[in-house]
């Protein structure tokens, strides 16, 4: 398995994410995506929407704003109980989760040992003296405060004056813009239970130990659906929440293998009694073995009628579905698969992540799925002395860009621009040569072909580039190499 650091340094090295506000120092927990990162998450985000929202019937798509009217948040629950418990170093003044705090390694001056310094694995007892860490586990010597509850919602204020009444939040989760939302969806698009409305945005949340890169941020991406049933109703012979909790359950694995991420990597978790949200009958969240070790990809609860009483309460409004079947009016409860965006974009990264060997050098190589590539495909001149060439590769990258994301590039020799493509997980590159153009020169006739070359077997063939967009084309839509391969050498 990769490590983070590797991770992180060729995502800066590459363009994929970088530290935010980087010249001033950079900002905590922050990052920015790069040219080729934007990609890769714009990607994940596209295939999400289409697979989940557009595709399904029973699905509608949602953007809802980010800042909402403050009672929202007093409604959700957010206000009283969306907290960690934390406690502060009285020495560093460094500040921890106080429910995390012995999962991390400890600083531990012996007395044993005439009060060498020692760093202890987390949850362990110092070897020397069996002292268990009491003191803060940073400098190992400050007393740490009694726990505190601490608000993870970031306050801001609402118009030009700041004062107690222009309170307002940054949305700690997409999901509440949603069940705000239920009546207005229900009346404009006319839908019958069982449907969904699916939403992806911003979140910020503010984390009190936040780190791993872009695994834990305070500002981050969520793609959330809230999946309304008709708890009176049974399918298979069960409660239809149950049995949605369960399909969503499956589809959310198979989603995530569908794209790559290897089944041995996946698990899930079902959530203990007391590990669950104030809202929730059942959570089964989907972990991955990241390179921190198994940690949640994403959640998916069953959040019971809870959010729409509550809104329907503090609202004074009436959120209840009218089932023409029973005649009765009714509150749906709701199946929520929640994913963070980064979370998904950091799992696909680690499990794409190769380092092969090729002909005695090593080769590190992104086995990303085609279609979240940034990179669909490099467009590669041989000679780029060559002004006919040069134009014609630029001529097929604009005519490709049509479809998907081609970029050109000159800026080495072949073998290397190969090396680069492949570490940045491009699933195919084109090159264009003299025998594509022709020589006058020498009197040769241009074949007018291309050379395509996959990634992930470095075989190449050969094909008449007025072929290009269409074989591009259908290897992007999921048609194996092998095939294309076959068909070309079949004439
Ligand atoms: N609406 C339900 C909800 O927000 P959650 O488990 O708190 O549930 C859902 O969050 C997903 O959002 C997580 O599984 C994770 O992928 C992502 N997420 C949550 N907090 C995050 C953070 N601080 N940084 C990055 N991603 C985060």
């Amino acid at each position: 398995m990769v490590t983070m650091d590797t991770l992180v340094s060729l995502c800066k090295r590459r363009g994929f994410i970088f530290q935010s506000s980087e010249i001033y120092g950079g900002t905590g927990s922050c990052w920015d995506y790069g040219p080729l990162g934007v990609e890769l998450k714009n990607k994940i985000k596209h295939v999400w929407w289409r697979d989940f929202v557009q595709q399904r019937a029973d699905m509608v798509g949602l953007d809802a704003s980010i800042l909402m009217h403050p009672t929202v948040w007093k409604a959700s629950g957010h206000v009283d109980h969306f907290t960690d418990p934390m406690v502060d170093c009285r020495e560093c003044r460094h500040r921890f989760r106080a429910d995390q705090i012995d999962e991390i390694p400890w600083i531990h001056y012996c007395a044993a040992t005439k009060g060498n310094k020692f760093t202890i694995p987390a949850g362990e007892a110092c070897s020397h003296c069996q002292a268990r860490r009491s003191l803060c586990p940073d400098c190992g010597k400050g007393e740490l405060t009694p726990p505190r509850q601490f608000n993870l919602m970031f306050k801001t204020f609402m118009g030009p004056v700041e004062e107690d009444a222009s309170v307002t939040y940054l949305r700690p989760e997409t999901a509440q813009g949603i069940f705000v939302n239920f009546d207005n969806v229900l009346q404009s698009m006319r839908r019958k239970l069982p449907f969904g409305i699916g939403q992806i945005g911003k979140a910020f949340r503010n984390e009190i130990t936040p780190g791993n890169f872009i695994f834990r941020t305070r500002e981050f991406e969520q793609m959330e659906i809230e999946y309304f049933v008709n708890p009176h109703e049974t399918v298979d012979g069960r409660p239809a929440d149950e049995y949605w909790h369960d399909r969503w359950i499956a589809d959310c694995l198979a989603w995530f293998q569908r794209y790559g991420l290897q089944a041995d990597n996946l698990r899930l978790h079902e959530h203990a009694r007391d590990e669950l949200a104030h809202y929730s009958k059942r959570t089964a969240d989907v972990q991955y073995r990241f390179p921190i070790g198994w940690s949640e990809l994403m959640g998916i609860a069953n959040r019971t009628d809870f959010d729409l009483k509550q809104h329907a309460k503090w609202s004074g409004k009436t959120l209840t579905y009218f089932d023409e079947e029973r005649k009765e009016h009714l509150v749906p409860f709701v199946i929520e698969p929640s994913a963070g965006v980064d979370r998904a974009l950091l799992a696909f990264l680690a499990d794409a992540y190769r380092e092969e060997e090729v002909r005695g050098e090593k080769r590190v190589v992104l086995r990303l799925h085609p279609e979240l590539a940034p990179v669909s495909v490099a467009v590669l001149p041989l000679l780029k002395k060559r002004d006919d060439i040069v134009r014609k590769t630029h001529a097929i990258r604009e005519e490709l860009s049509r479809q998907c994301t081609a970029v050109y590039d000159d800026t080495a020799a072949i073998g290397r621009l190969y090396r680069r493509q492949d570490e940045v997980g491009t699933p195919y590159c084109v090159t264009v040569d003299v025998q594509t153009v022709g020589d006058t020169d020498k009197g040769e006739r241009a074949d007018d072909k291309v050379t395509i070359r996959d990634r992930d077997s470095m075989e190449q063939i050969r094909i008449a580039a007025s072929r290009l967009a269409t074989v591009v084309g259908e290897l992007l839509a999921g048609k194996r190499w092998a095939d294309v391969a076959a068909g070309v050498a079949a004439g």
